[in-house]
C-alpha cells in the first residue's frame, strides 16, 4: 500500500526550504508516496491546523521563504505532543518529515520516541550538527552537517551587504557596526570576512569594549574607515545578551536578541570619538534581509538532494535519521545519520546548539582564520582581497 509521509517547516525561515520540499516531492511522486504538508509548523499538527497535498508542481524551488509556511510552536512546552501524535494517525501519515532547527529538533526528537521521522536540518544559524574533532588539525569530513541548508544563502547576502557598504565607509570615514543574525552562534557573522569585514565579533567570546576599541583605533589609522561585523547573539562579561529591545521571549524560552551593534557603537563613540573628529559611528541591523530570498545554487541543490535523501531513507528502513550535509574527498553531498549521532541534547532534553568552532576564528585579530577560510573554500571560494580605494598619506597634498 501506498505510504503517506507528512511534512512541516518550522523555526525562522530560510531562503532554500522550498528547495528541501521540492527535493522530497520529487522523490515521494517517483516512489509512488503521498505527501502531506502541514501548515505553520508544529501548530500544523494540532487540533485546527491545515495541510497541503504537495506535489512537486506547486513548489518552486528558486522561490524562498516556505509554501508551507512556519512558526515556533512548541508541543512540549504545551503538553500537545500526544494530540499532535493521535491527529498523524488519524490522518494515516506513518512518516514525518520535520525540517528545522534546533527548536524543531527538540520536538523532533521527543516525537521520534513514538513517530517515525526523517529529518533535514535548515538554519541560517548554522547550528545544527557537530564540528570536527578537536585536534591541531580540523578533519572537515569529520564535521557532521558541513552546514544547514539556508545559511550558505544568508551567508552570501550578509557578504554582499558588507562590501557593498564599504563604499559609503570609506566616502564619510565611517565606522559601521552590521548587526548580522545568529542568536547563539557565530558562524553567520563569520562569513562576513569574505565580504572584507575589518573586524568579526563573534557571541562565543564574551564583549571585551576595551580591547575592541584598541582594535579599531588601529584600523581606523590605516583606512579612516572600519567596519565591524557583531554577532546579534554576543553578550557581556556578565554572559547577558546585549539588547535594546523589550525582553521579549519565544515559544522556546529564548530571549530575542537585537541591538547590540546599537550599544556597542556608541560605546565605541564613547571612547573613539575625541581621537577621530571626522569619524562618523552608525548601526545597521540587517535583520530579515539576511534569511529572505532566492537561494544560491549550491544552497539550492544540496537543500533538494537533502530531502530526496530524507524519503529514500525512510523507504529503504533508515528510520530517525537525518539527512545532513557532508564535504567528502569528492564535494559537498548528502548523507544520513542517525539522529543521535548528529543531535545533541542538553539535561533539559533541548537540542544543544552547535557554536562556531573557535579553530575558524583568529580571536586576537577579530578575524577568520586560516582554518575559517578552507571551511568557507567549497562555499565561497577562496577568500577574496577586500576591494576598497587604497590612498595613504603621502597620495594627499596637505593645507
Ligand atoms: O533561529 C534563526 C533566526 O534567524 C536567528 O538568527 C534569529 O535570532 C531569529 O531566527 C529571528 O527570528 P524571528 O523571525 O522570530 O525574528
Amino acid at each position: 500500500m501506498s505510504k503517506r509521509i507528512g511534512v512541516l517547516t518550522g523555526g525562522g525561515d530560510t531562503s532554500a526550504l522550498n528547495a528541501t520540499l521540492k527535493g522530497i516531492a520529487l522523490k515521494a511522486e517517483e516512489l509512488g508516496f503521498d505527501l502531506f504538508g502541514f501548515m505553520e509548523g508544529w501548530r500544523g499538527v494540532l487540533k485546527g491546523g491545515r495541510y497541503l497535498d504537495l506535489t512537486p508542481d506547486r513548489i518552486d524551488e528558486n522561490y524562498g521563504g516556505t509554501i508551507l509556511k512556519s512558526s515556533r510552536t512548541n508541543l512540549i512546552a504545551s503538553n500537545r505532543l500526544d494530540e499532535a501524535i493521535d491527529n498523524l494517525k488519524k490522518l494515516k501519515i506513518d512518516w514525518l518529515i520535520p525540517i528545522g532547527g534546533d527548536d524543531t529538533m527538540t520536538v523532533g526528537v521527543e516525537l521520534s520516541k513514538q513517530f517515525i521521522i526523517a529529518s533535514v536540518t535548515k538554519t541560517i544559524d548554522n547550528d545544527v550538527g557537530l564540528n570536527p574533532p578537536d585536534g591541531s588539525s580540523v578533519n572537515y569530513s569529520k564535521m557532521l552537517n558541513y552546514f544547514c541548508p539556508g545559511f550558505p544563502t544568508a551567508a552570501s547576502r550578509l557578504i554582499q551587504y558588507v562590501q557593498d557598504l564599504r563604499t559609503t565607509a570609506y566616502s564619510h570615514n565611517r565606522i559601521f557596526f552590521i548587526e548580522a543574525m545568529g542568536r547563539d552562534a557565530g558562524w553567520l557573522t563569520l562569513a562576513s570576512a569574505y565580504g572584507g569585514a575589518d573586524l568579526i565579533v563573534v557571541p562565543e567570546i564574551p564583549y571585551e569594549p576595551d580591547r575592541l576599541a584598541d582594535t579599531i583605533r588601529s584600523k581606523h589609522i590605516e583606512n579612516e574607515n572600519v567596519i565591524v561585523v557583531v554577532s546579534e547573539g554576543i553578550r557581556n562579561q556578565k554572559g547577558e545578551l546585549m539588547i535594546t529591545s523589550k525582553k521579549e521571549l519565544d515559544a522556546f524560552g529564548h530571549t530575542r536578541p537585537g541591538g547590540c551593534s546599537e550599544i556597542i557603537a556608541e560605546a565605541m563613540r564613547l571612547r573613539l570619538s575625541k581621537e577621530f573628529p571626522s569619524a562618523t559611528f552608525r548601526h545597521i541591523i540587517l535583520g530579515h534581509l539576511q534569511r529572505c530570498g532566492s537561494p544560491t545554487p549550491l544552497d539550492r541543490d544540496c537543500a533538494m538532494k537533502a530531502g530526496a535523501l530524507a524519503v529514500r531513507a525512510l523507504d529503504e528502513g533508515q528510520l530517525n535519521g537525518v539527512a545532513t550535509i557532508m564535504r567528502t574527498e569528492t564535494g559537498i553531498e548528502p548523507v544520513l545519520y542517525p539522529m543521535d549521532q548528529v543531535i545533541k541534547r542538553d539535561e533539559n532534553n533541548k537540542v544543544i546548539p552547535r557554536s562556531l568552532d573557535l579553530r575558524f576564528y583568529d580571536k586576537a585579530n577579530y578575524q577568520i582564520s586560516p582554518a575559517g577560510a578552507e571551511y568557507f573554500r567549497p562555499i565561497f571560494g577562496d577568500l577574496p582581497e577586500s576591494r576598497r580605494h587604497s590612498l595613504d598619506a603621502a597620495d594627499f597634498g596637505e593645507i
